[in-house]
This record gives structure tokens, sequence and C-alpha cells, in this order.
């Protein structure tokens, strides 16, 4: 190991990127560096990327423009700090970054970052974003390696974690860049996600997201030199007795196999929540944005799902204003809201991504677009809030994760992924506690903790 550094990362977007900044971290770990709070404390500043919104290279550069400032302070103070860019939007820009961003001195994208420190050790600048024969999960170091710097709390031990099982995506939906920037559906082999799972339960993680852009597409090798499914898998993990619950993101309606709705149905520690983004209610806009279902296909498939778990938490993300979106075309995205009730759903005005099919095509105006997301928002906030209203009363369990907004409160997660404030000591924090849900509020649901918790019969 060489002389100490300090790493300060920055990440943007989705979970993967949470998880991929962390797995970085161990990477750097292995290279002497522990996490800084402050870029100005850095002896390297990794920006971890998005590239799904609009204007996400505008905001990355402007952000090297302020850590500019920093690295010419720090050279100022005789320290060398250098600056890194990670994530989609490296990949998507590549060379360019380095053309246009003077102060940058690698580059690397989501596929190639456990090349990060050779990269590093070159000294020259440098940029790989190539795809690589190789898996960079097979050239990581052990999970949770990375340590907190000087000026740095311990962190609470978490009990909720990430675990990637699947990258990329076939797909190619017409208005998105995860194809080109994560590139080709990729699953990691079974044995190496219960390795790491193991290792998360023995850190005291009762919590697990598998993640992957395609999730459900997930064909990963067996143990048995077999291809398994996610149900498979989700049958495996399910056998570690200290991992309480699972769920997984996001996953695409075409690949919603039969085995995985009876795992809704069969495997206690498979949550009742699933993320299942639609896009549009309407045929011809599905059809436009190459999605590969169609509307009765998806309803039906909603119905199978209840079936299999009538309870089901519903998510799904929306997009508003494709191109050649019509008043029409809009309706049908709002029936089918109306149909399935959803729990919860993200949703977004369309925005032209440079490479992908839709943004060559004619443009909604902004004002349409603005006008649908509103409507489509207050529709889904309706429904979330009666989603919420229903569980006044109920008895259910509770994992507490974090201290909550108040003294002698904690924060947890209901099965169904809703915050919840319940009256309880801190002895009970990463705890699964069977909680009366008393109240009802805009972000979270606040609960009491039921007769026959652990710490009532302590105490009893
Ligand atoms: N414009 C608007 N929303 C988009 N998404 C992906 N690409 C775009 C785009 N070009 C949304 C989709 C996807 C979510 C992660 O982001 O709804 O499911
Ligand atoms: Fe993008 Fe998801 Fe479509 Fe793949 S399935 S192209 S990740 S929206």
């Amino acid at each position: 190991m060489s002389e100490p550094r300090l790493v300060f990362i920055k990440t943007y977007g989705c979970q993967m990127n949470v998880y991929d900044s962390d797995r970085m971290a161990d990477i750097l770990a292995a290279e002497g560096y522990s996490t800084a709070e402050r870029p100005e404390d850095a002896d390297l500043v990794l920006l971890n990327t998005c590239h799904i919104r609009e204007k996400a290279a505008e905001k990355v550069y402007s952000e090297i423009g302020r850590l500019r400032a920093l690295k010419k302070s720090a050279r100022t103070d005789g320290r060398d700090m250098r600056i890194a860019v990670a994530g989609c939007v490296a990949q998507a820009e590549g060379e360019e970054i380095l053309k246009r961003a003077p102060a940058v001195d690698v580059v690397v994208g989501p596929q190639s970052y456990h090349r990060l420190p050779a990269l590093l050790a070159r000294g020259a600048r440098a940029v790989e974003t190539e795809f690589p024969a190789e898996s960079k999960f097979d050239h990581l170091p052990e999970r949770g390696t990375a340590a907190p710097g000087p000026t740095r709390v311990l962190p609470l031990q978490p009990v909720s974690a990430f675990l990637t099982v699947q990258e990329g995506c076939d797909k190619f939906c017409t208005f998105c860049v995860v194809p080109y920037t994560r590139g080709a559906e990729v699953s990691r082999p079974v044995a190496r996600i219960v390795e790491e799972a193991e290792a998360l339960a023995a850190r005291g993680v009762k919590d697990i997201m598998l993640l992957g852009q395609n999730v459900n597409a997930y064909h990963g090798e067996g143990p048995d030199g077999e291809t398994w499914s996610l149900a498979k898998l989700l049958t495996r993990l399910s056998q570690i007795d200290a991992i309480a619950r699972l769920r997984y993101t996001t996953s695409h309606p075409r690949d919603m196999s039969d085995d995985l709705i009876a795992a809704h149905r069969d495997l206690d520690k498979v949550m009742p929540y699933l993320h299942l983004p639609v896009q549009s209610g309407s045929d011809r806009v599905l059809a436009a944005m190459n999605r590969k279902h169609d509307r009765a296909f998806y309803l039906q498939l909603v119905e199978r799902l209840r079936a299999a778990r009538p309870d089901l938490a519903l998510s799904g993300d929306f997009i508003v204003g494709f191109p050649g979106e019509t008043d029409e075309d809009f309706d049908h995205t709002m029936q089918l809201i109306e149909k399935v009730r959803y729990a919860s759903a993200f949703s977004f005005k369309y925005s032209p991504r440079p490479g992908t099919p839709a943004a060559e095509r004619e443009q909604v105006p902004d004002v349409v677009k603005a006008e649908r997301l509103t409507r489509l928002q207050a529709l889904i906030a309706e429904q979330q809030r009666d989603f919420n209203a229903g569980m006044r009363g109920l008895t259910t369990d509770v994992l507490l994760e974090k201290p909550g907004k108040h003294p002698g409160q904690l924060v947890g997660k209901s099965p169904w992924l809703q915050a919840v404030q319940v009256d309880a000591p801190r002895a009970l924090l990463g705890e699964i506690v069977t909680v009366t849900i008393t109240g009802i509020g805009t972000h979270s649901l606040y609960g009491a903790l039921a007769d026959g918790n652990a710490h009532e019969r302590a105490i009893a």
C-alpha cells in the first residue's frame, strides 16, 4: 500500500451509480485512498456522472469548472489535486472531455472502472471508454474495504444495501442512452452474487436491492453450469438466513417471466414492491418508443402480478411529450394510470438525447409537455396518497434504518418501501420490529411499536 491519500466522490443519477461509487472507493482503498468529506481536502476528486437527463454533459462541465479553481489553489499550496470523470457522461463524451476540460486528468467509462488505478498511475492524462473484454467484477477487491478519512465520523453500519447483478441493456428504447453508455446486457455469475450477499449479511445487512438496468432479464451462470433466471437467484438468496428482505430494480415488462411472478407469491423474503415502468399508455407511442409491449400486455401482466401478490406496491416511470404524442395518446396514459393504481411513480418530460433515434423526430412543444406532466403528477400523487392512507391501522414489519426526524424517533422501511417514522429506542436500530401504523404524512407514515417486540419482551 502506498502513502495515505484522500478521494472525494460525487455521485449523480441512479442507484447503480451509488453502487459503482462504493466499489470505486473500495478499489481506491487498495491504493491507499480513504474518503474525504469535502473536495477541497482531496488529492483526487471523482465525478461519477449520469447521462439520462437533459444537459447532463453541460452540468458536468460546469462542475469541472468549479473544481478547476480548487485544483489551482491546491497547486498554490504545493498540493496536487487530480480530477477523474467516471460514469455515463464519461462513456458518452470520452476524449471530448479531455479536449474541453484541461483540468481533467482521467476519463473512465462505467465498464472500465477497475482500471482506475492503472489510469491514475500513468501520470499522463488518460481516457478509457472502450468496452473491455474482461468483466470489471472479476477485478474488484472485497466489498466494504473503503475507509473513512481522518476527519470523518464513522457512519452508521447500514442495514440496507444495493447489489448489482446485471448491467447494460439490449432493448434499445428509442429515447434511451443506456444501451450506448452501459453497453450490452451482462449478468454476473450466481456464485459471485451469493458471495457478495453473504459478505453483506456478515456485516449486518438485512435488506438487499438487486440492481440491473434490465434486472429481470438476468441470466447468470449458475453453480450447476446452467443459466439461472432472476427467480432462481432470488430463491438462492432467500436461503441466506440473515437476509430478510429482497427487492430488485429496474424491470422490463417483457422480461417478467412466469417463475418471477410466482416468486412474488412463493418467496416470503421477496418484498411486495415492484418498479415496472410502462412509459406510456398509448399503443402508438409504445410502438414508436420500441418498447416491445403494448398496453394490453402491460395491464394483463399487472393482473397476473396482483393475482400472485394482491398487496403488491407498483411503481413506474412515465415519459410525457414523446415525439408524436397527441392529446389522445396522453389520455390513454392517464387512463392506464387510473386502471393500474400506482403506489408511486417517476415521471419526466421527454428530452432528446443525442444519438438516440427519437431525438431526430419532430418534438412536442415544451408548454404541452409541462401541462401534461402536471396533470400526470397530480394523478400519481393522489394514488400515492390513497395507497398510503390504506395503511392506517395496519400492523406490519418495519426495518429500522436510521435516526428519525425528532429525538426518540427512528425511521425505517415498510415491506412496500414506504418510510415509517417510529417512536423507538436507539437500541432497536437495525432491527425488524412490528409496528402499527397510526398516521399518514406526505412523505412518510407514522407508527408505534406494537406489543411483543423484542425490547418490550426484554423490559417485561
Ligand atoms: N427523456 C425523458 N425521460 C427519459 N428516461 C430515459 N430517457 C429519457 C429521455 N430521453 C426516463 C425513463 C426511464 C427513466 C430511468 O428515465 O422513464 O425509465
Ligand atoms: Fe433504456 Fe430501460 Fe429501454 Fe433499456 S429497457 S433502453 S434501459 S428504457
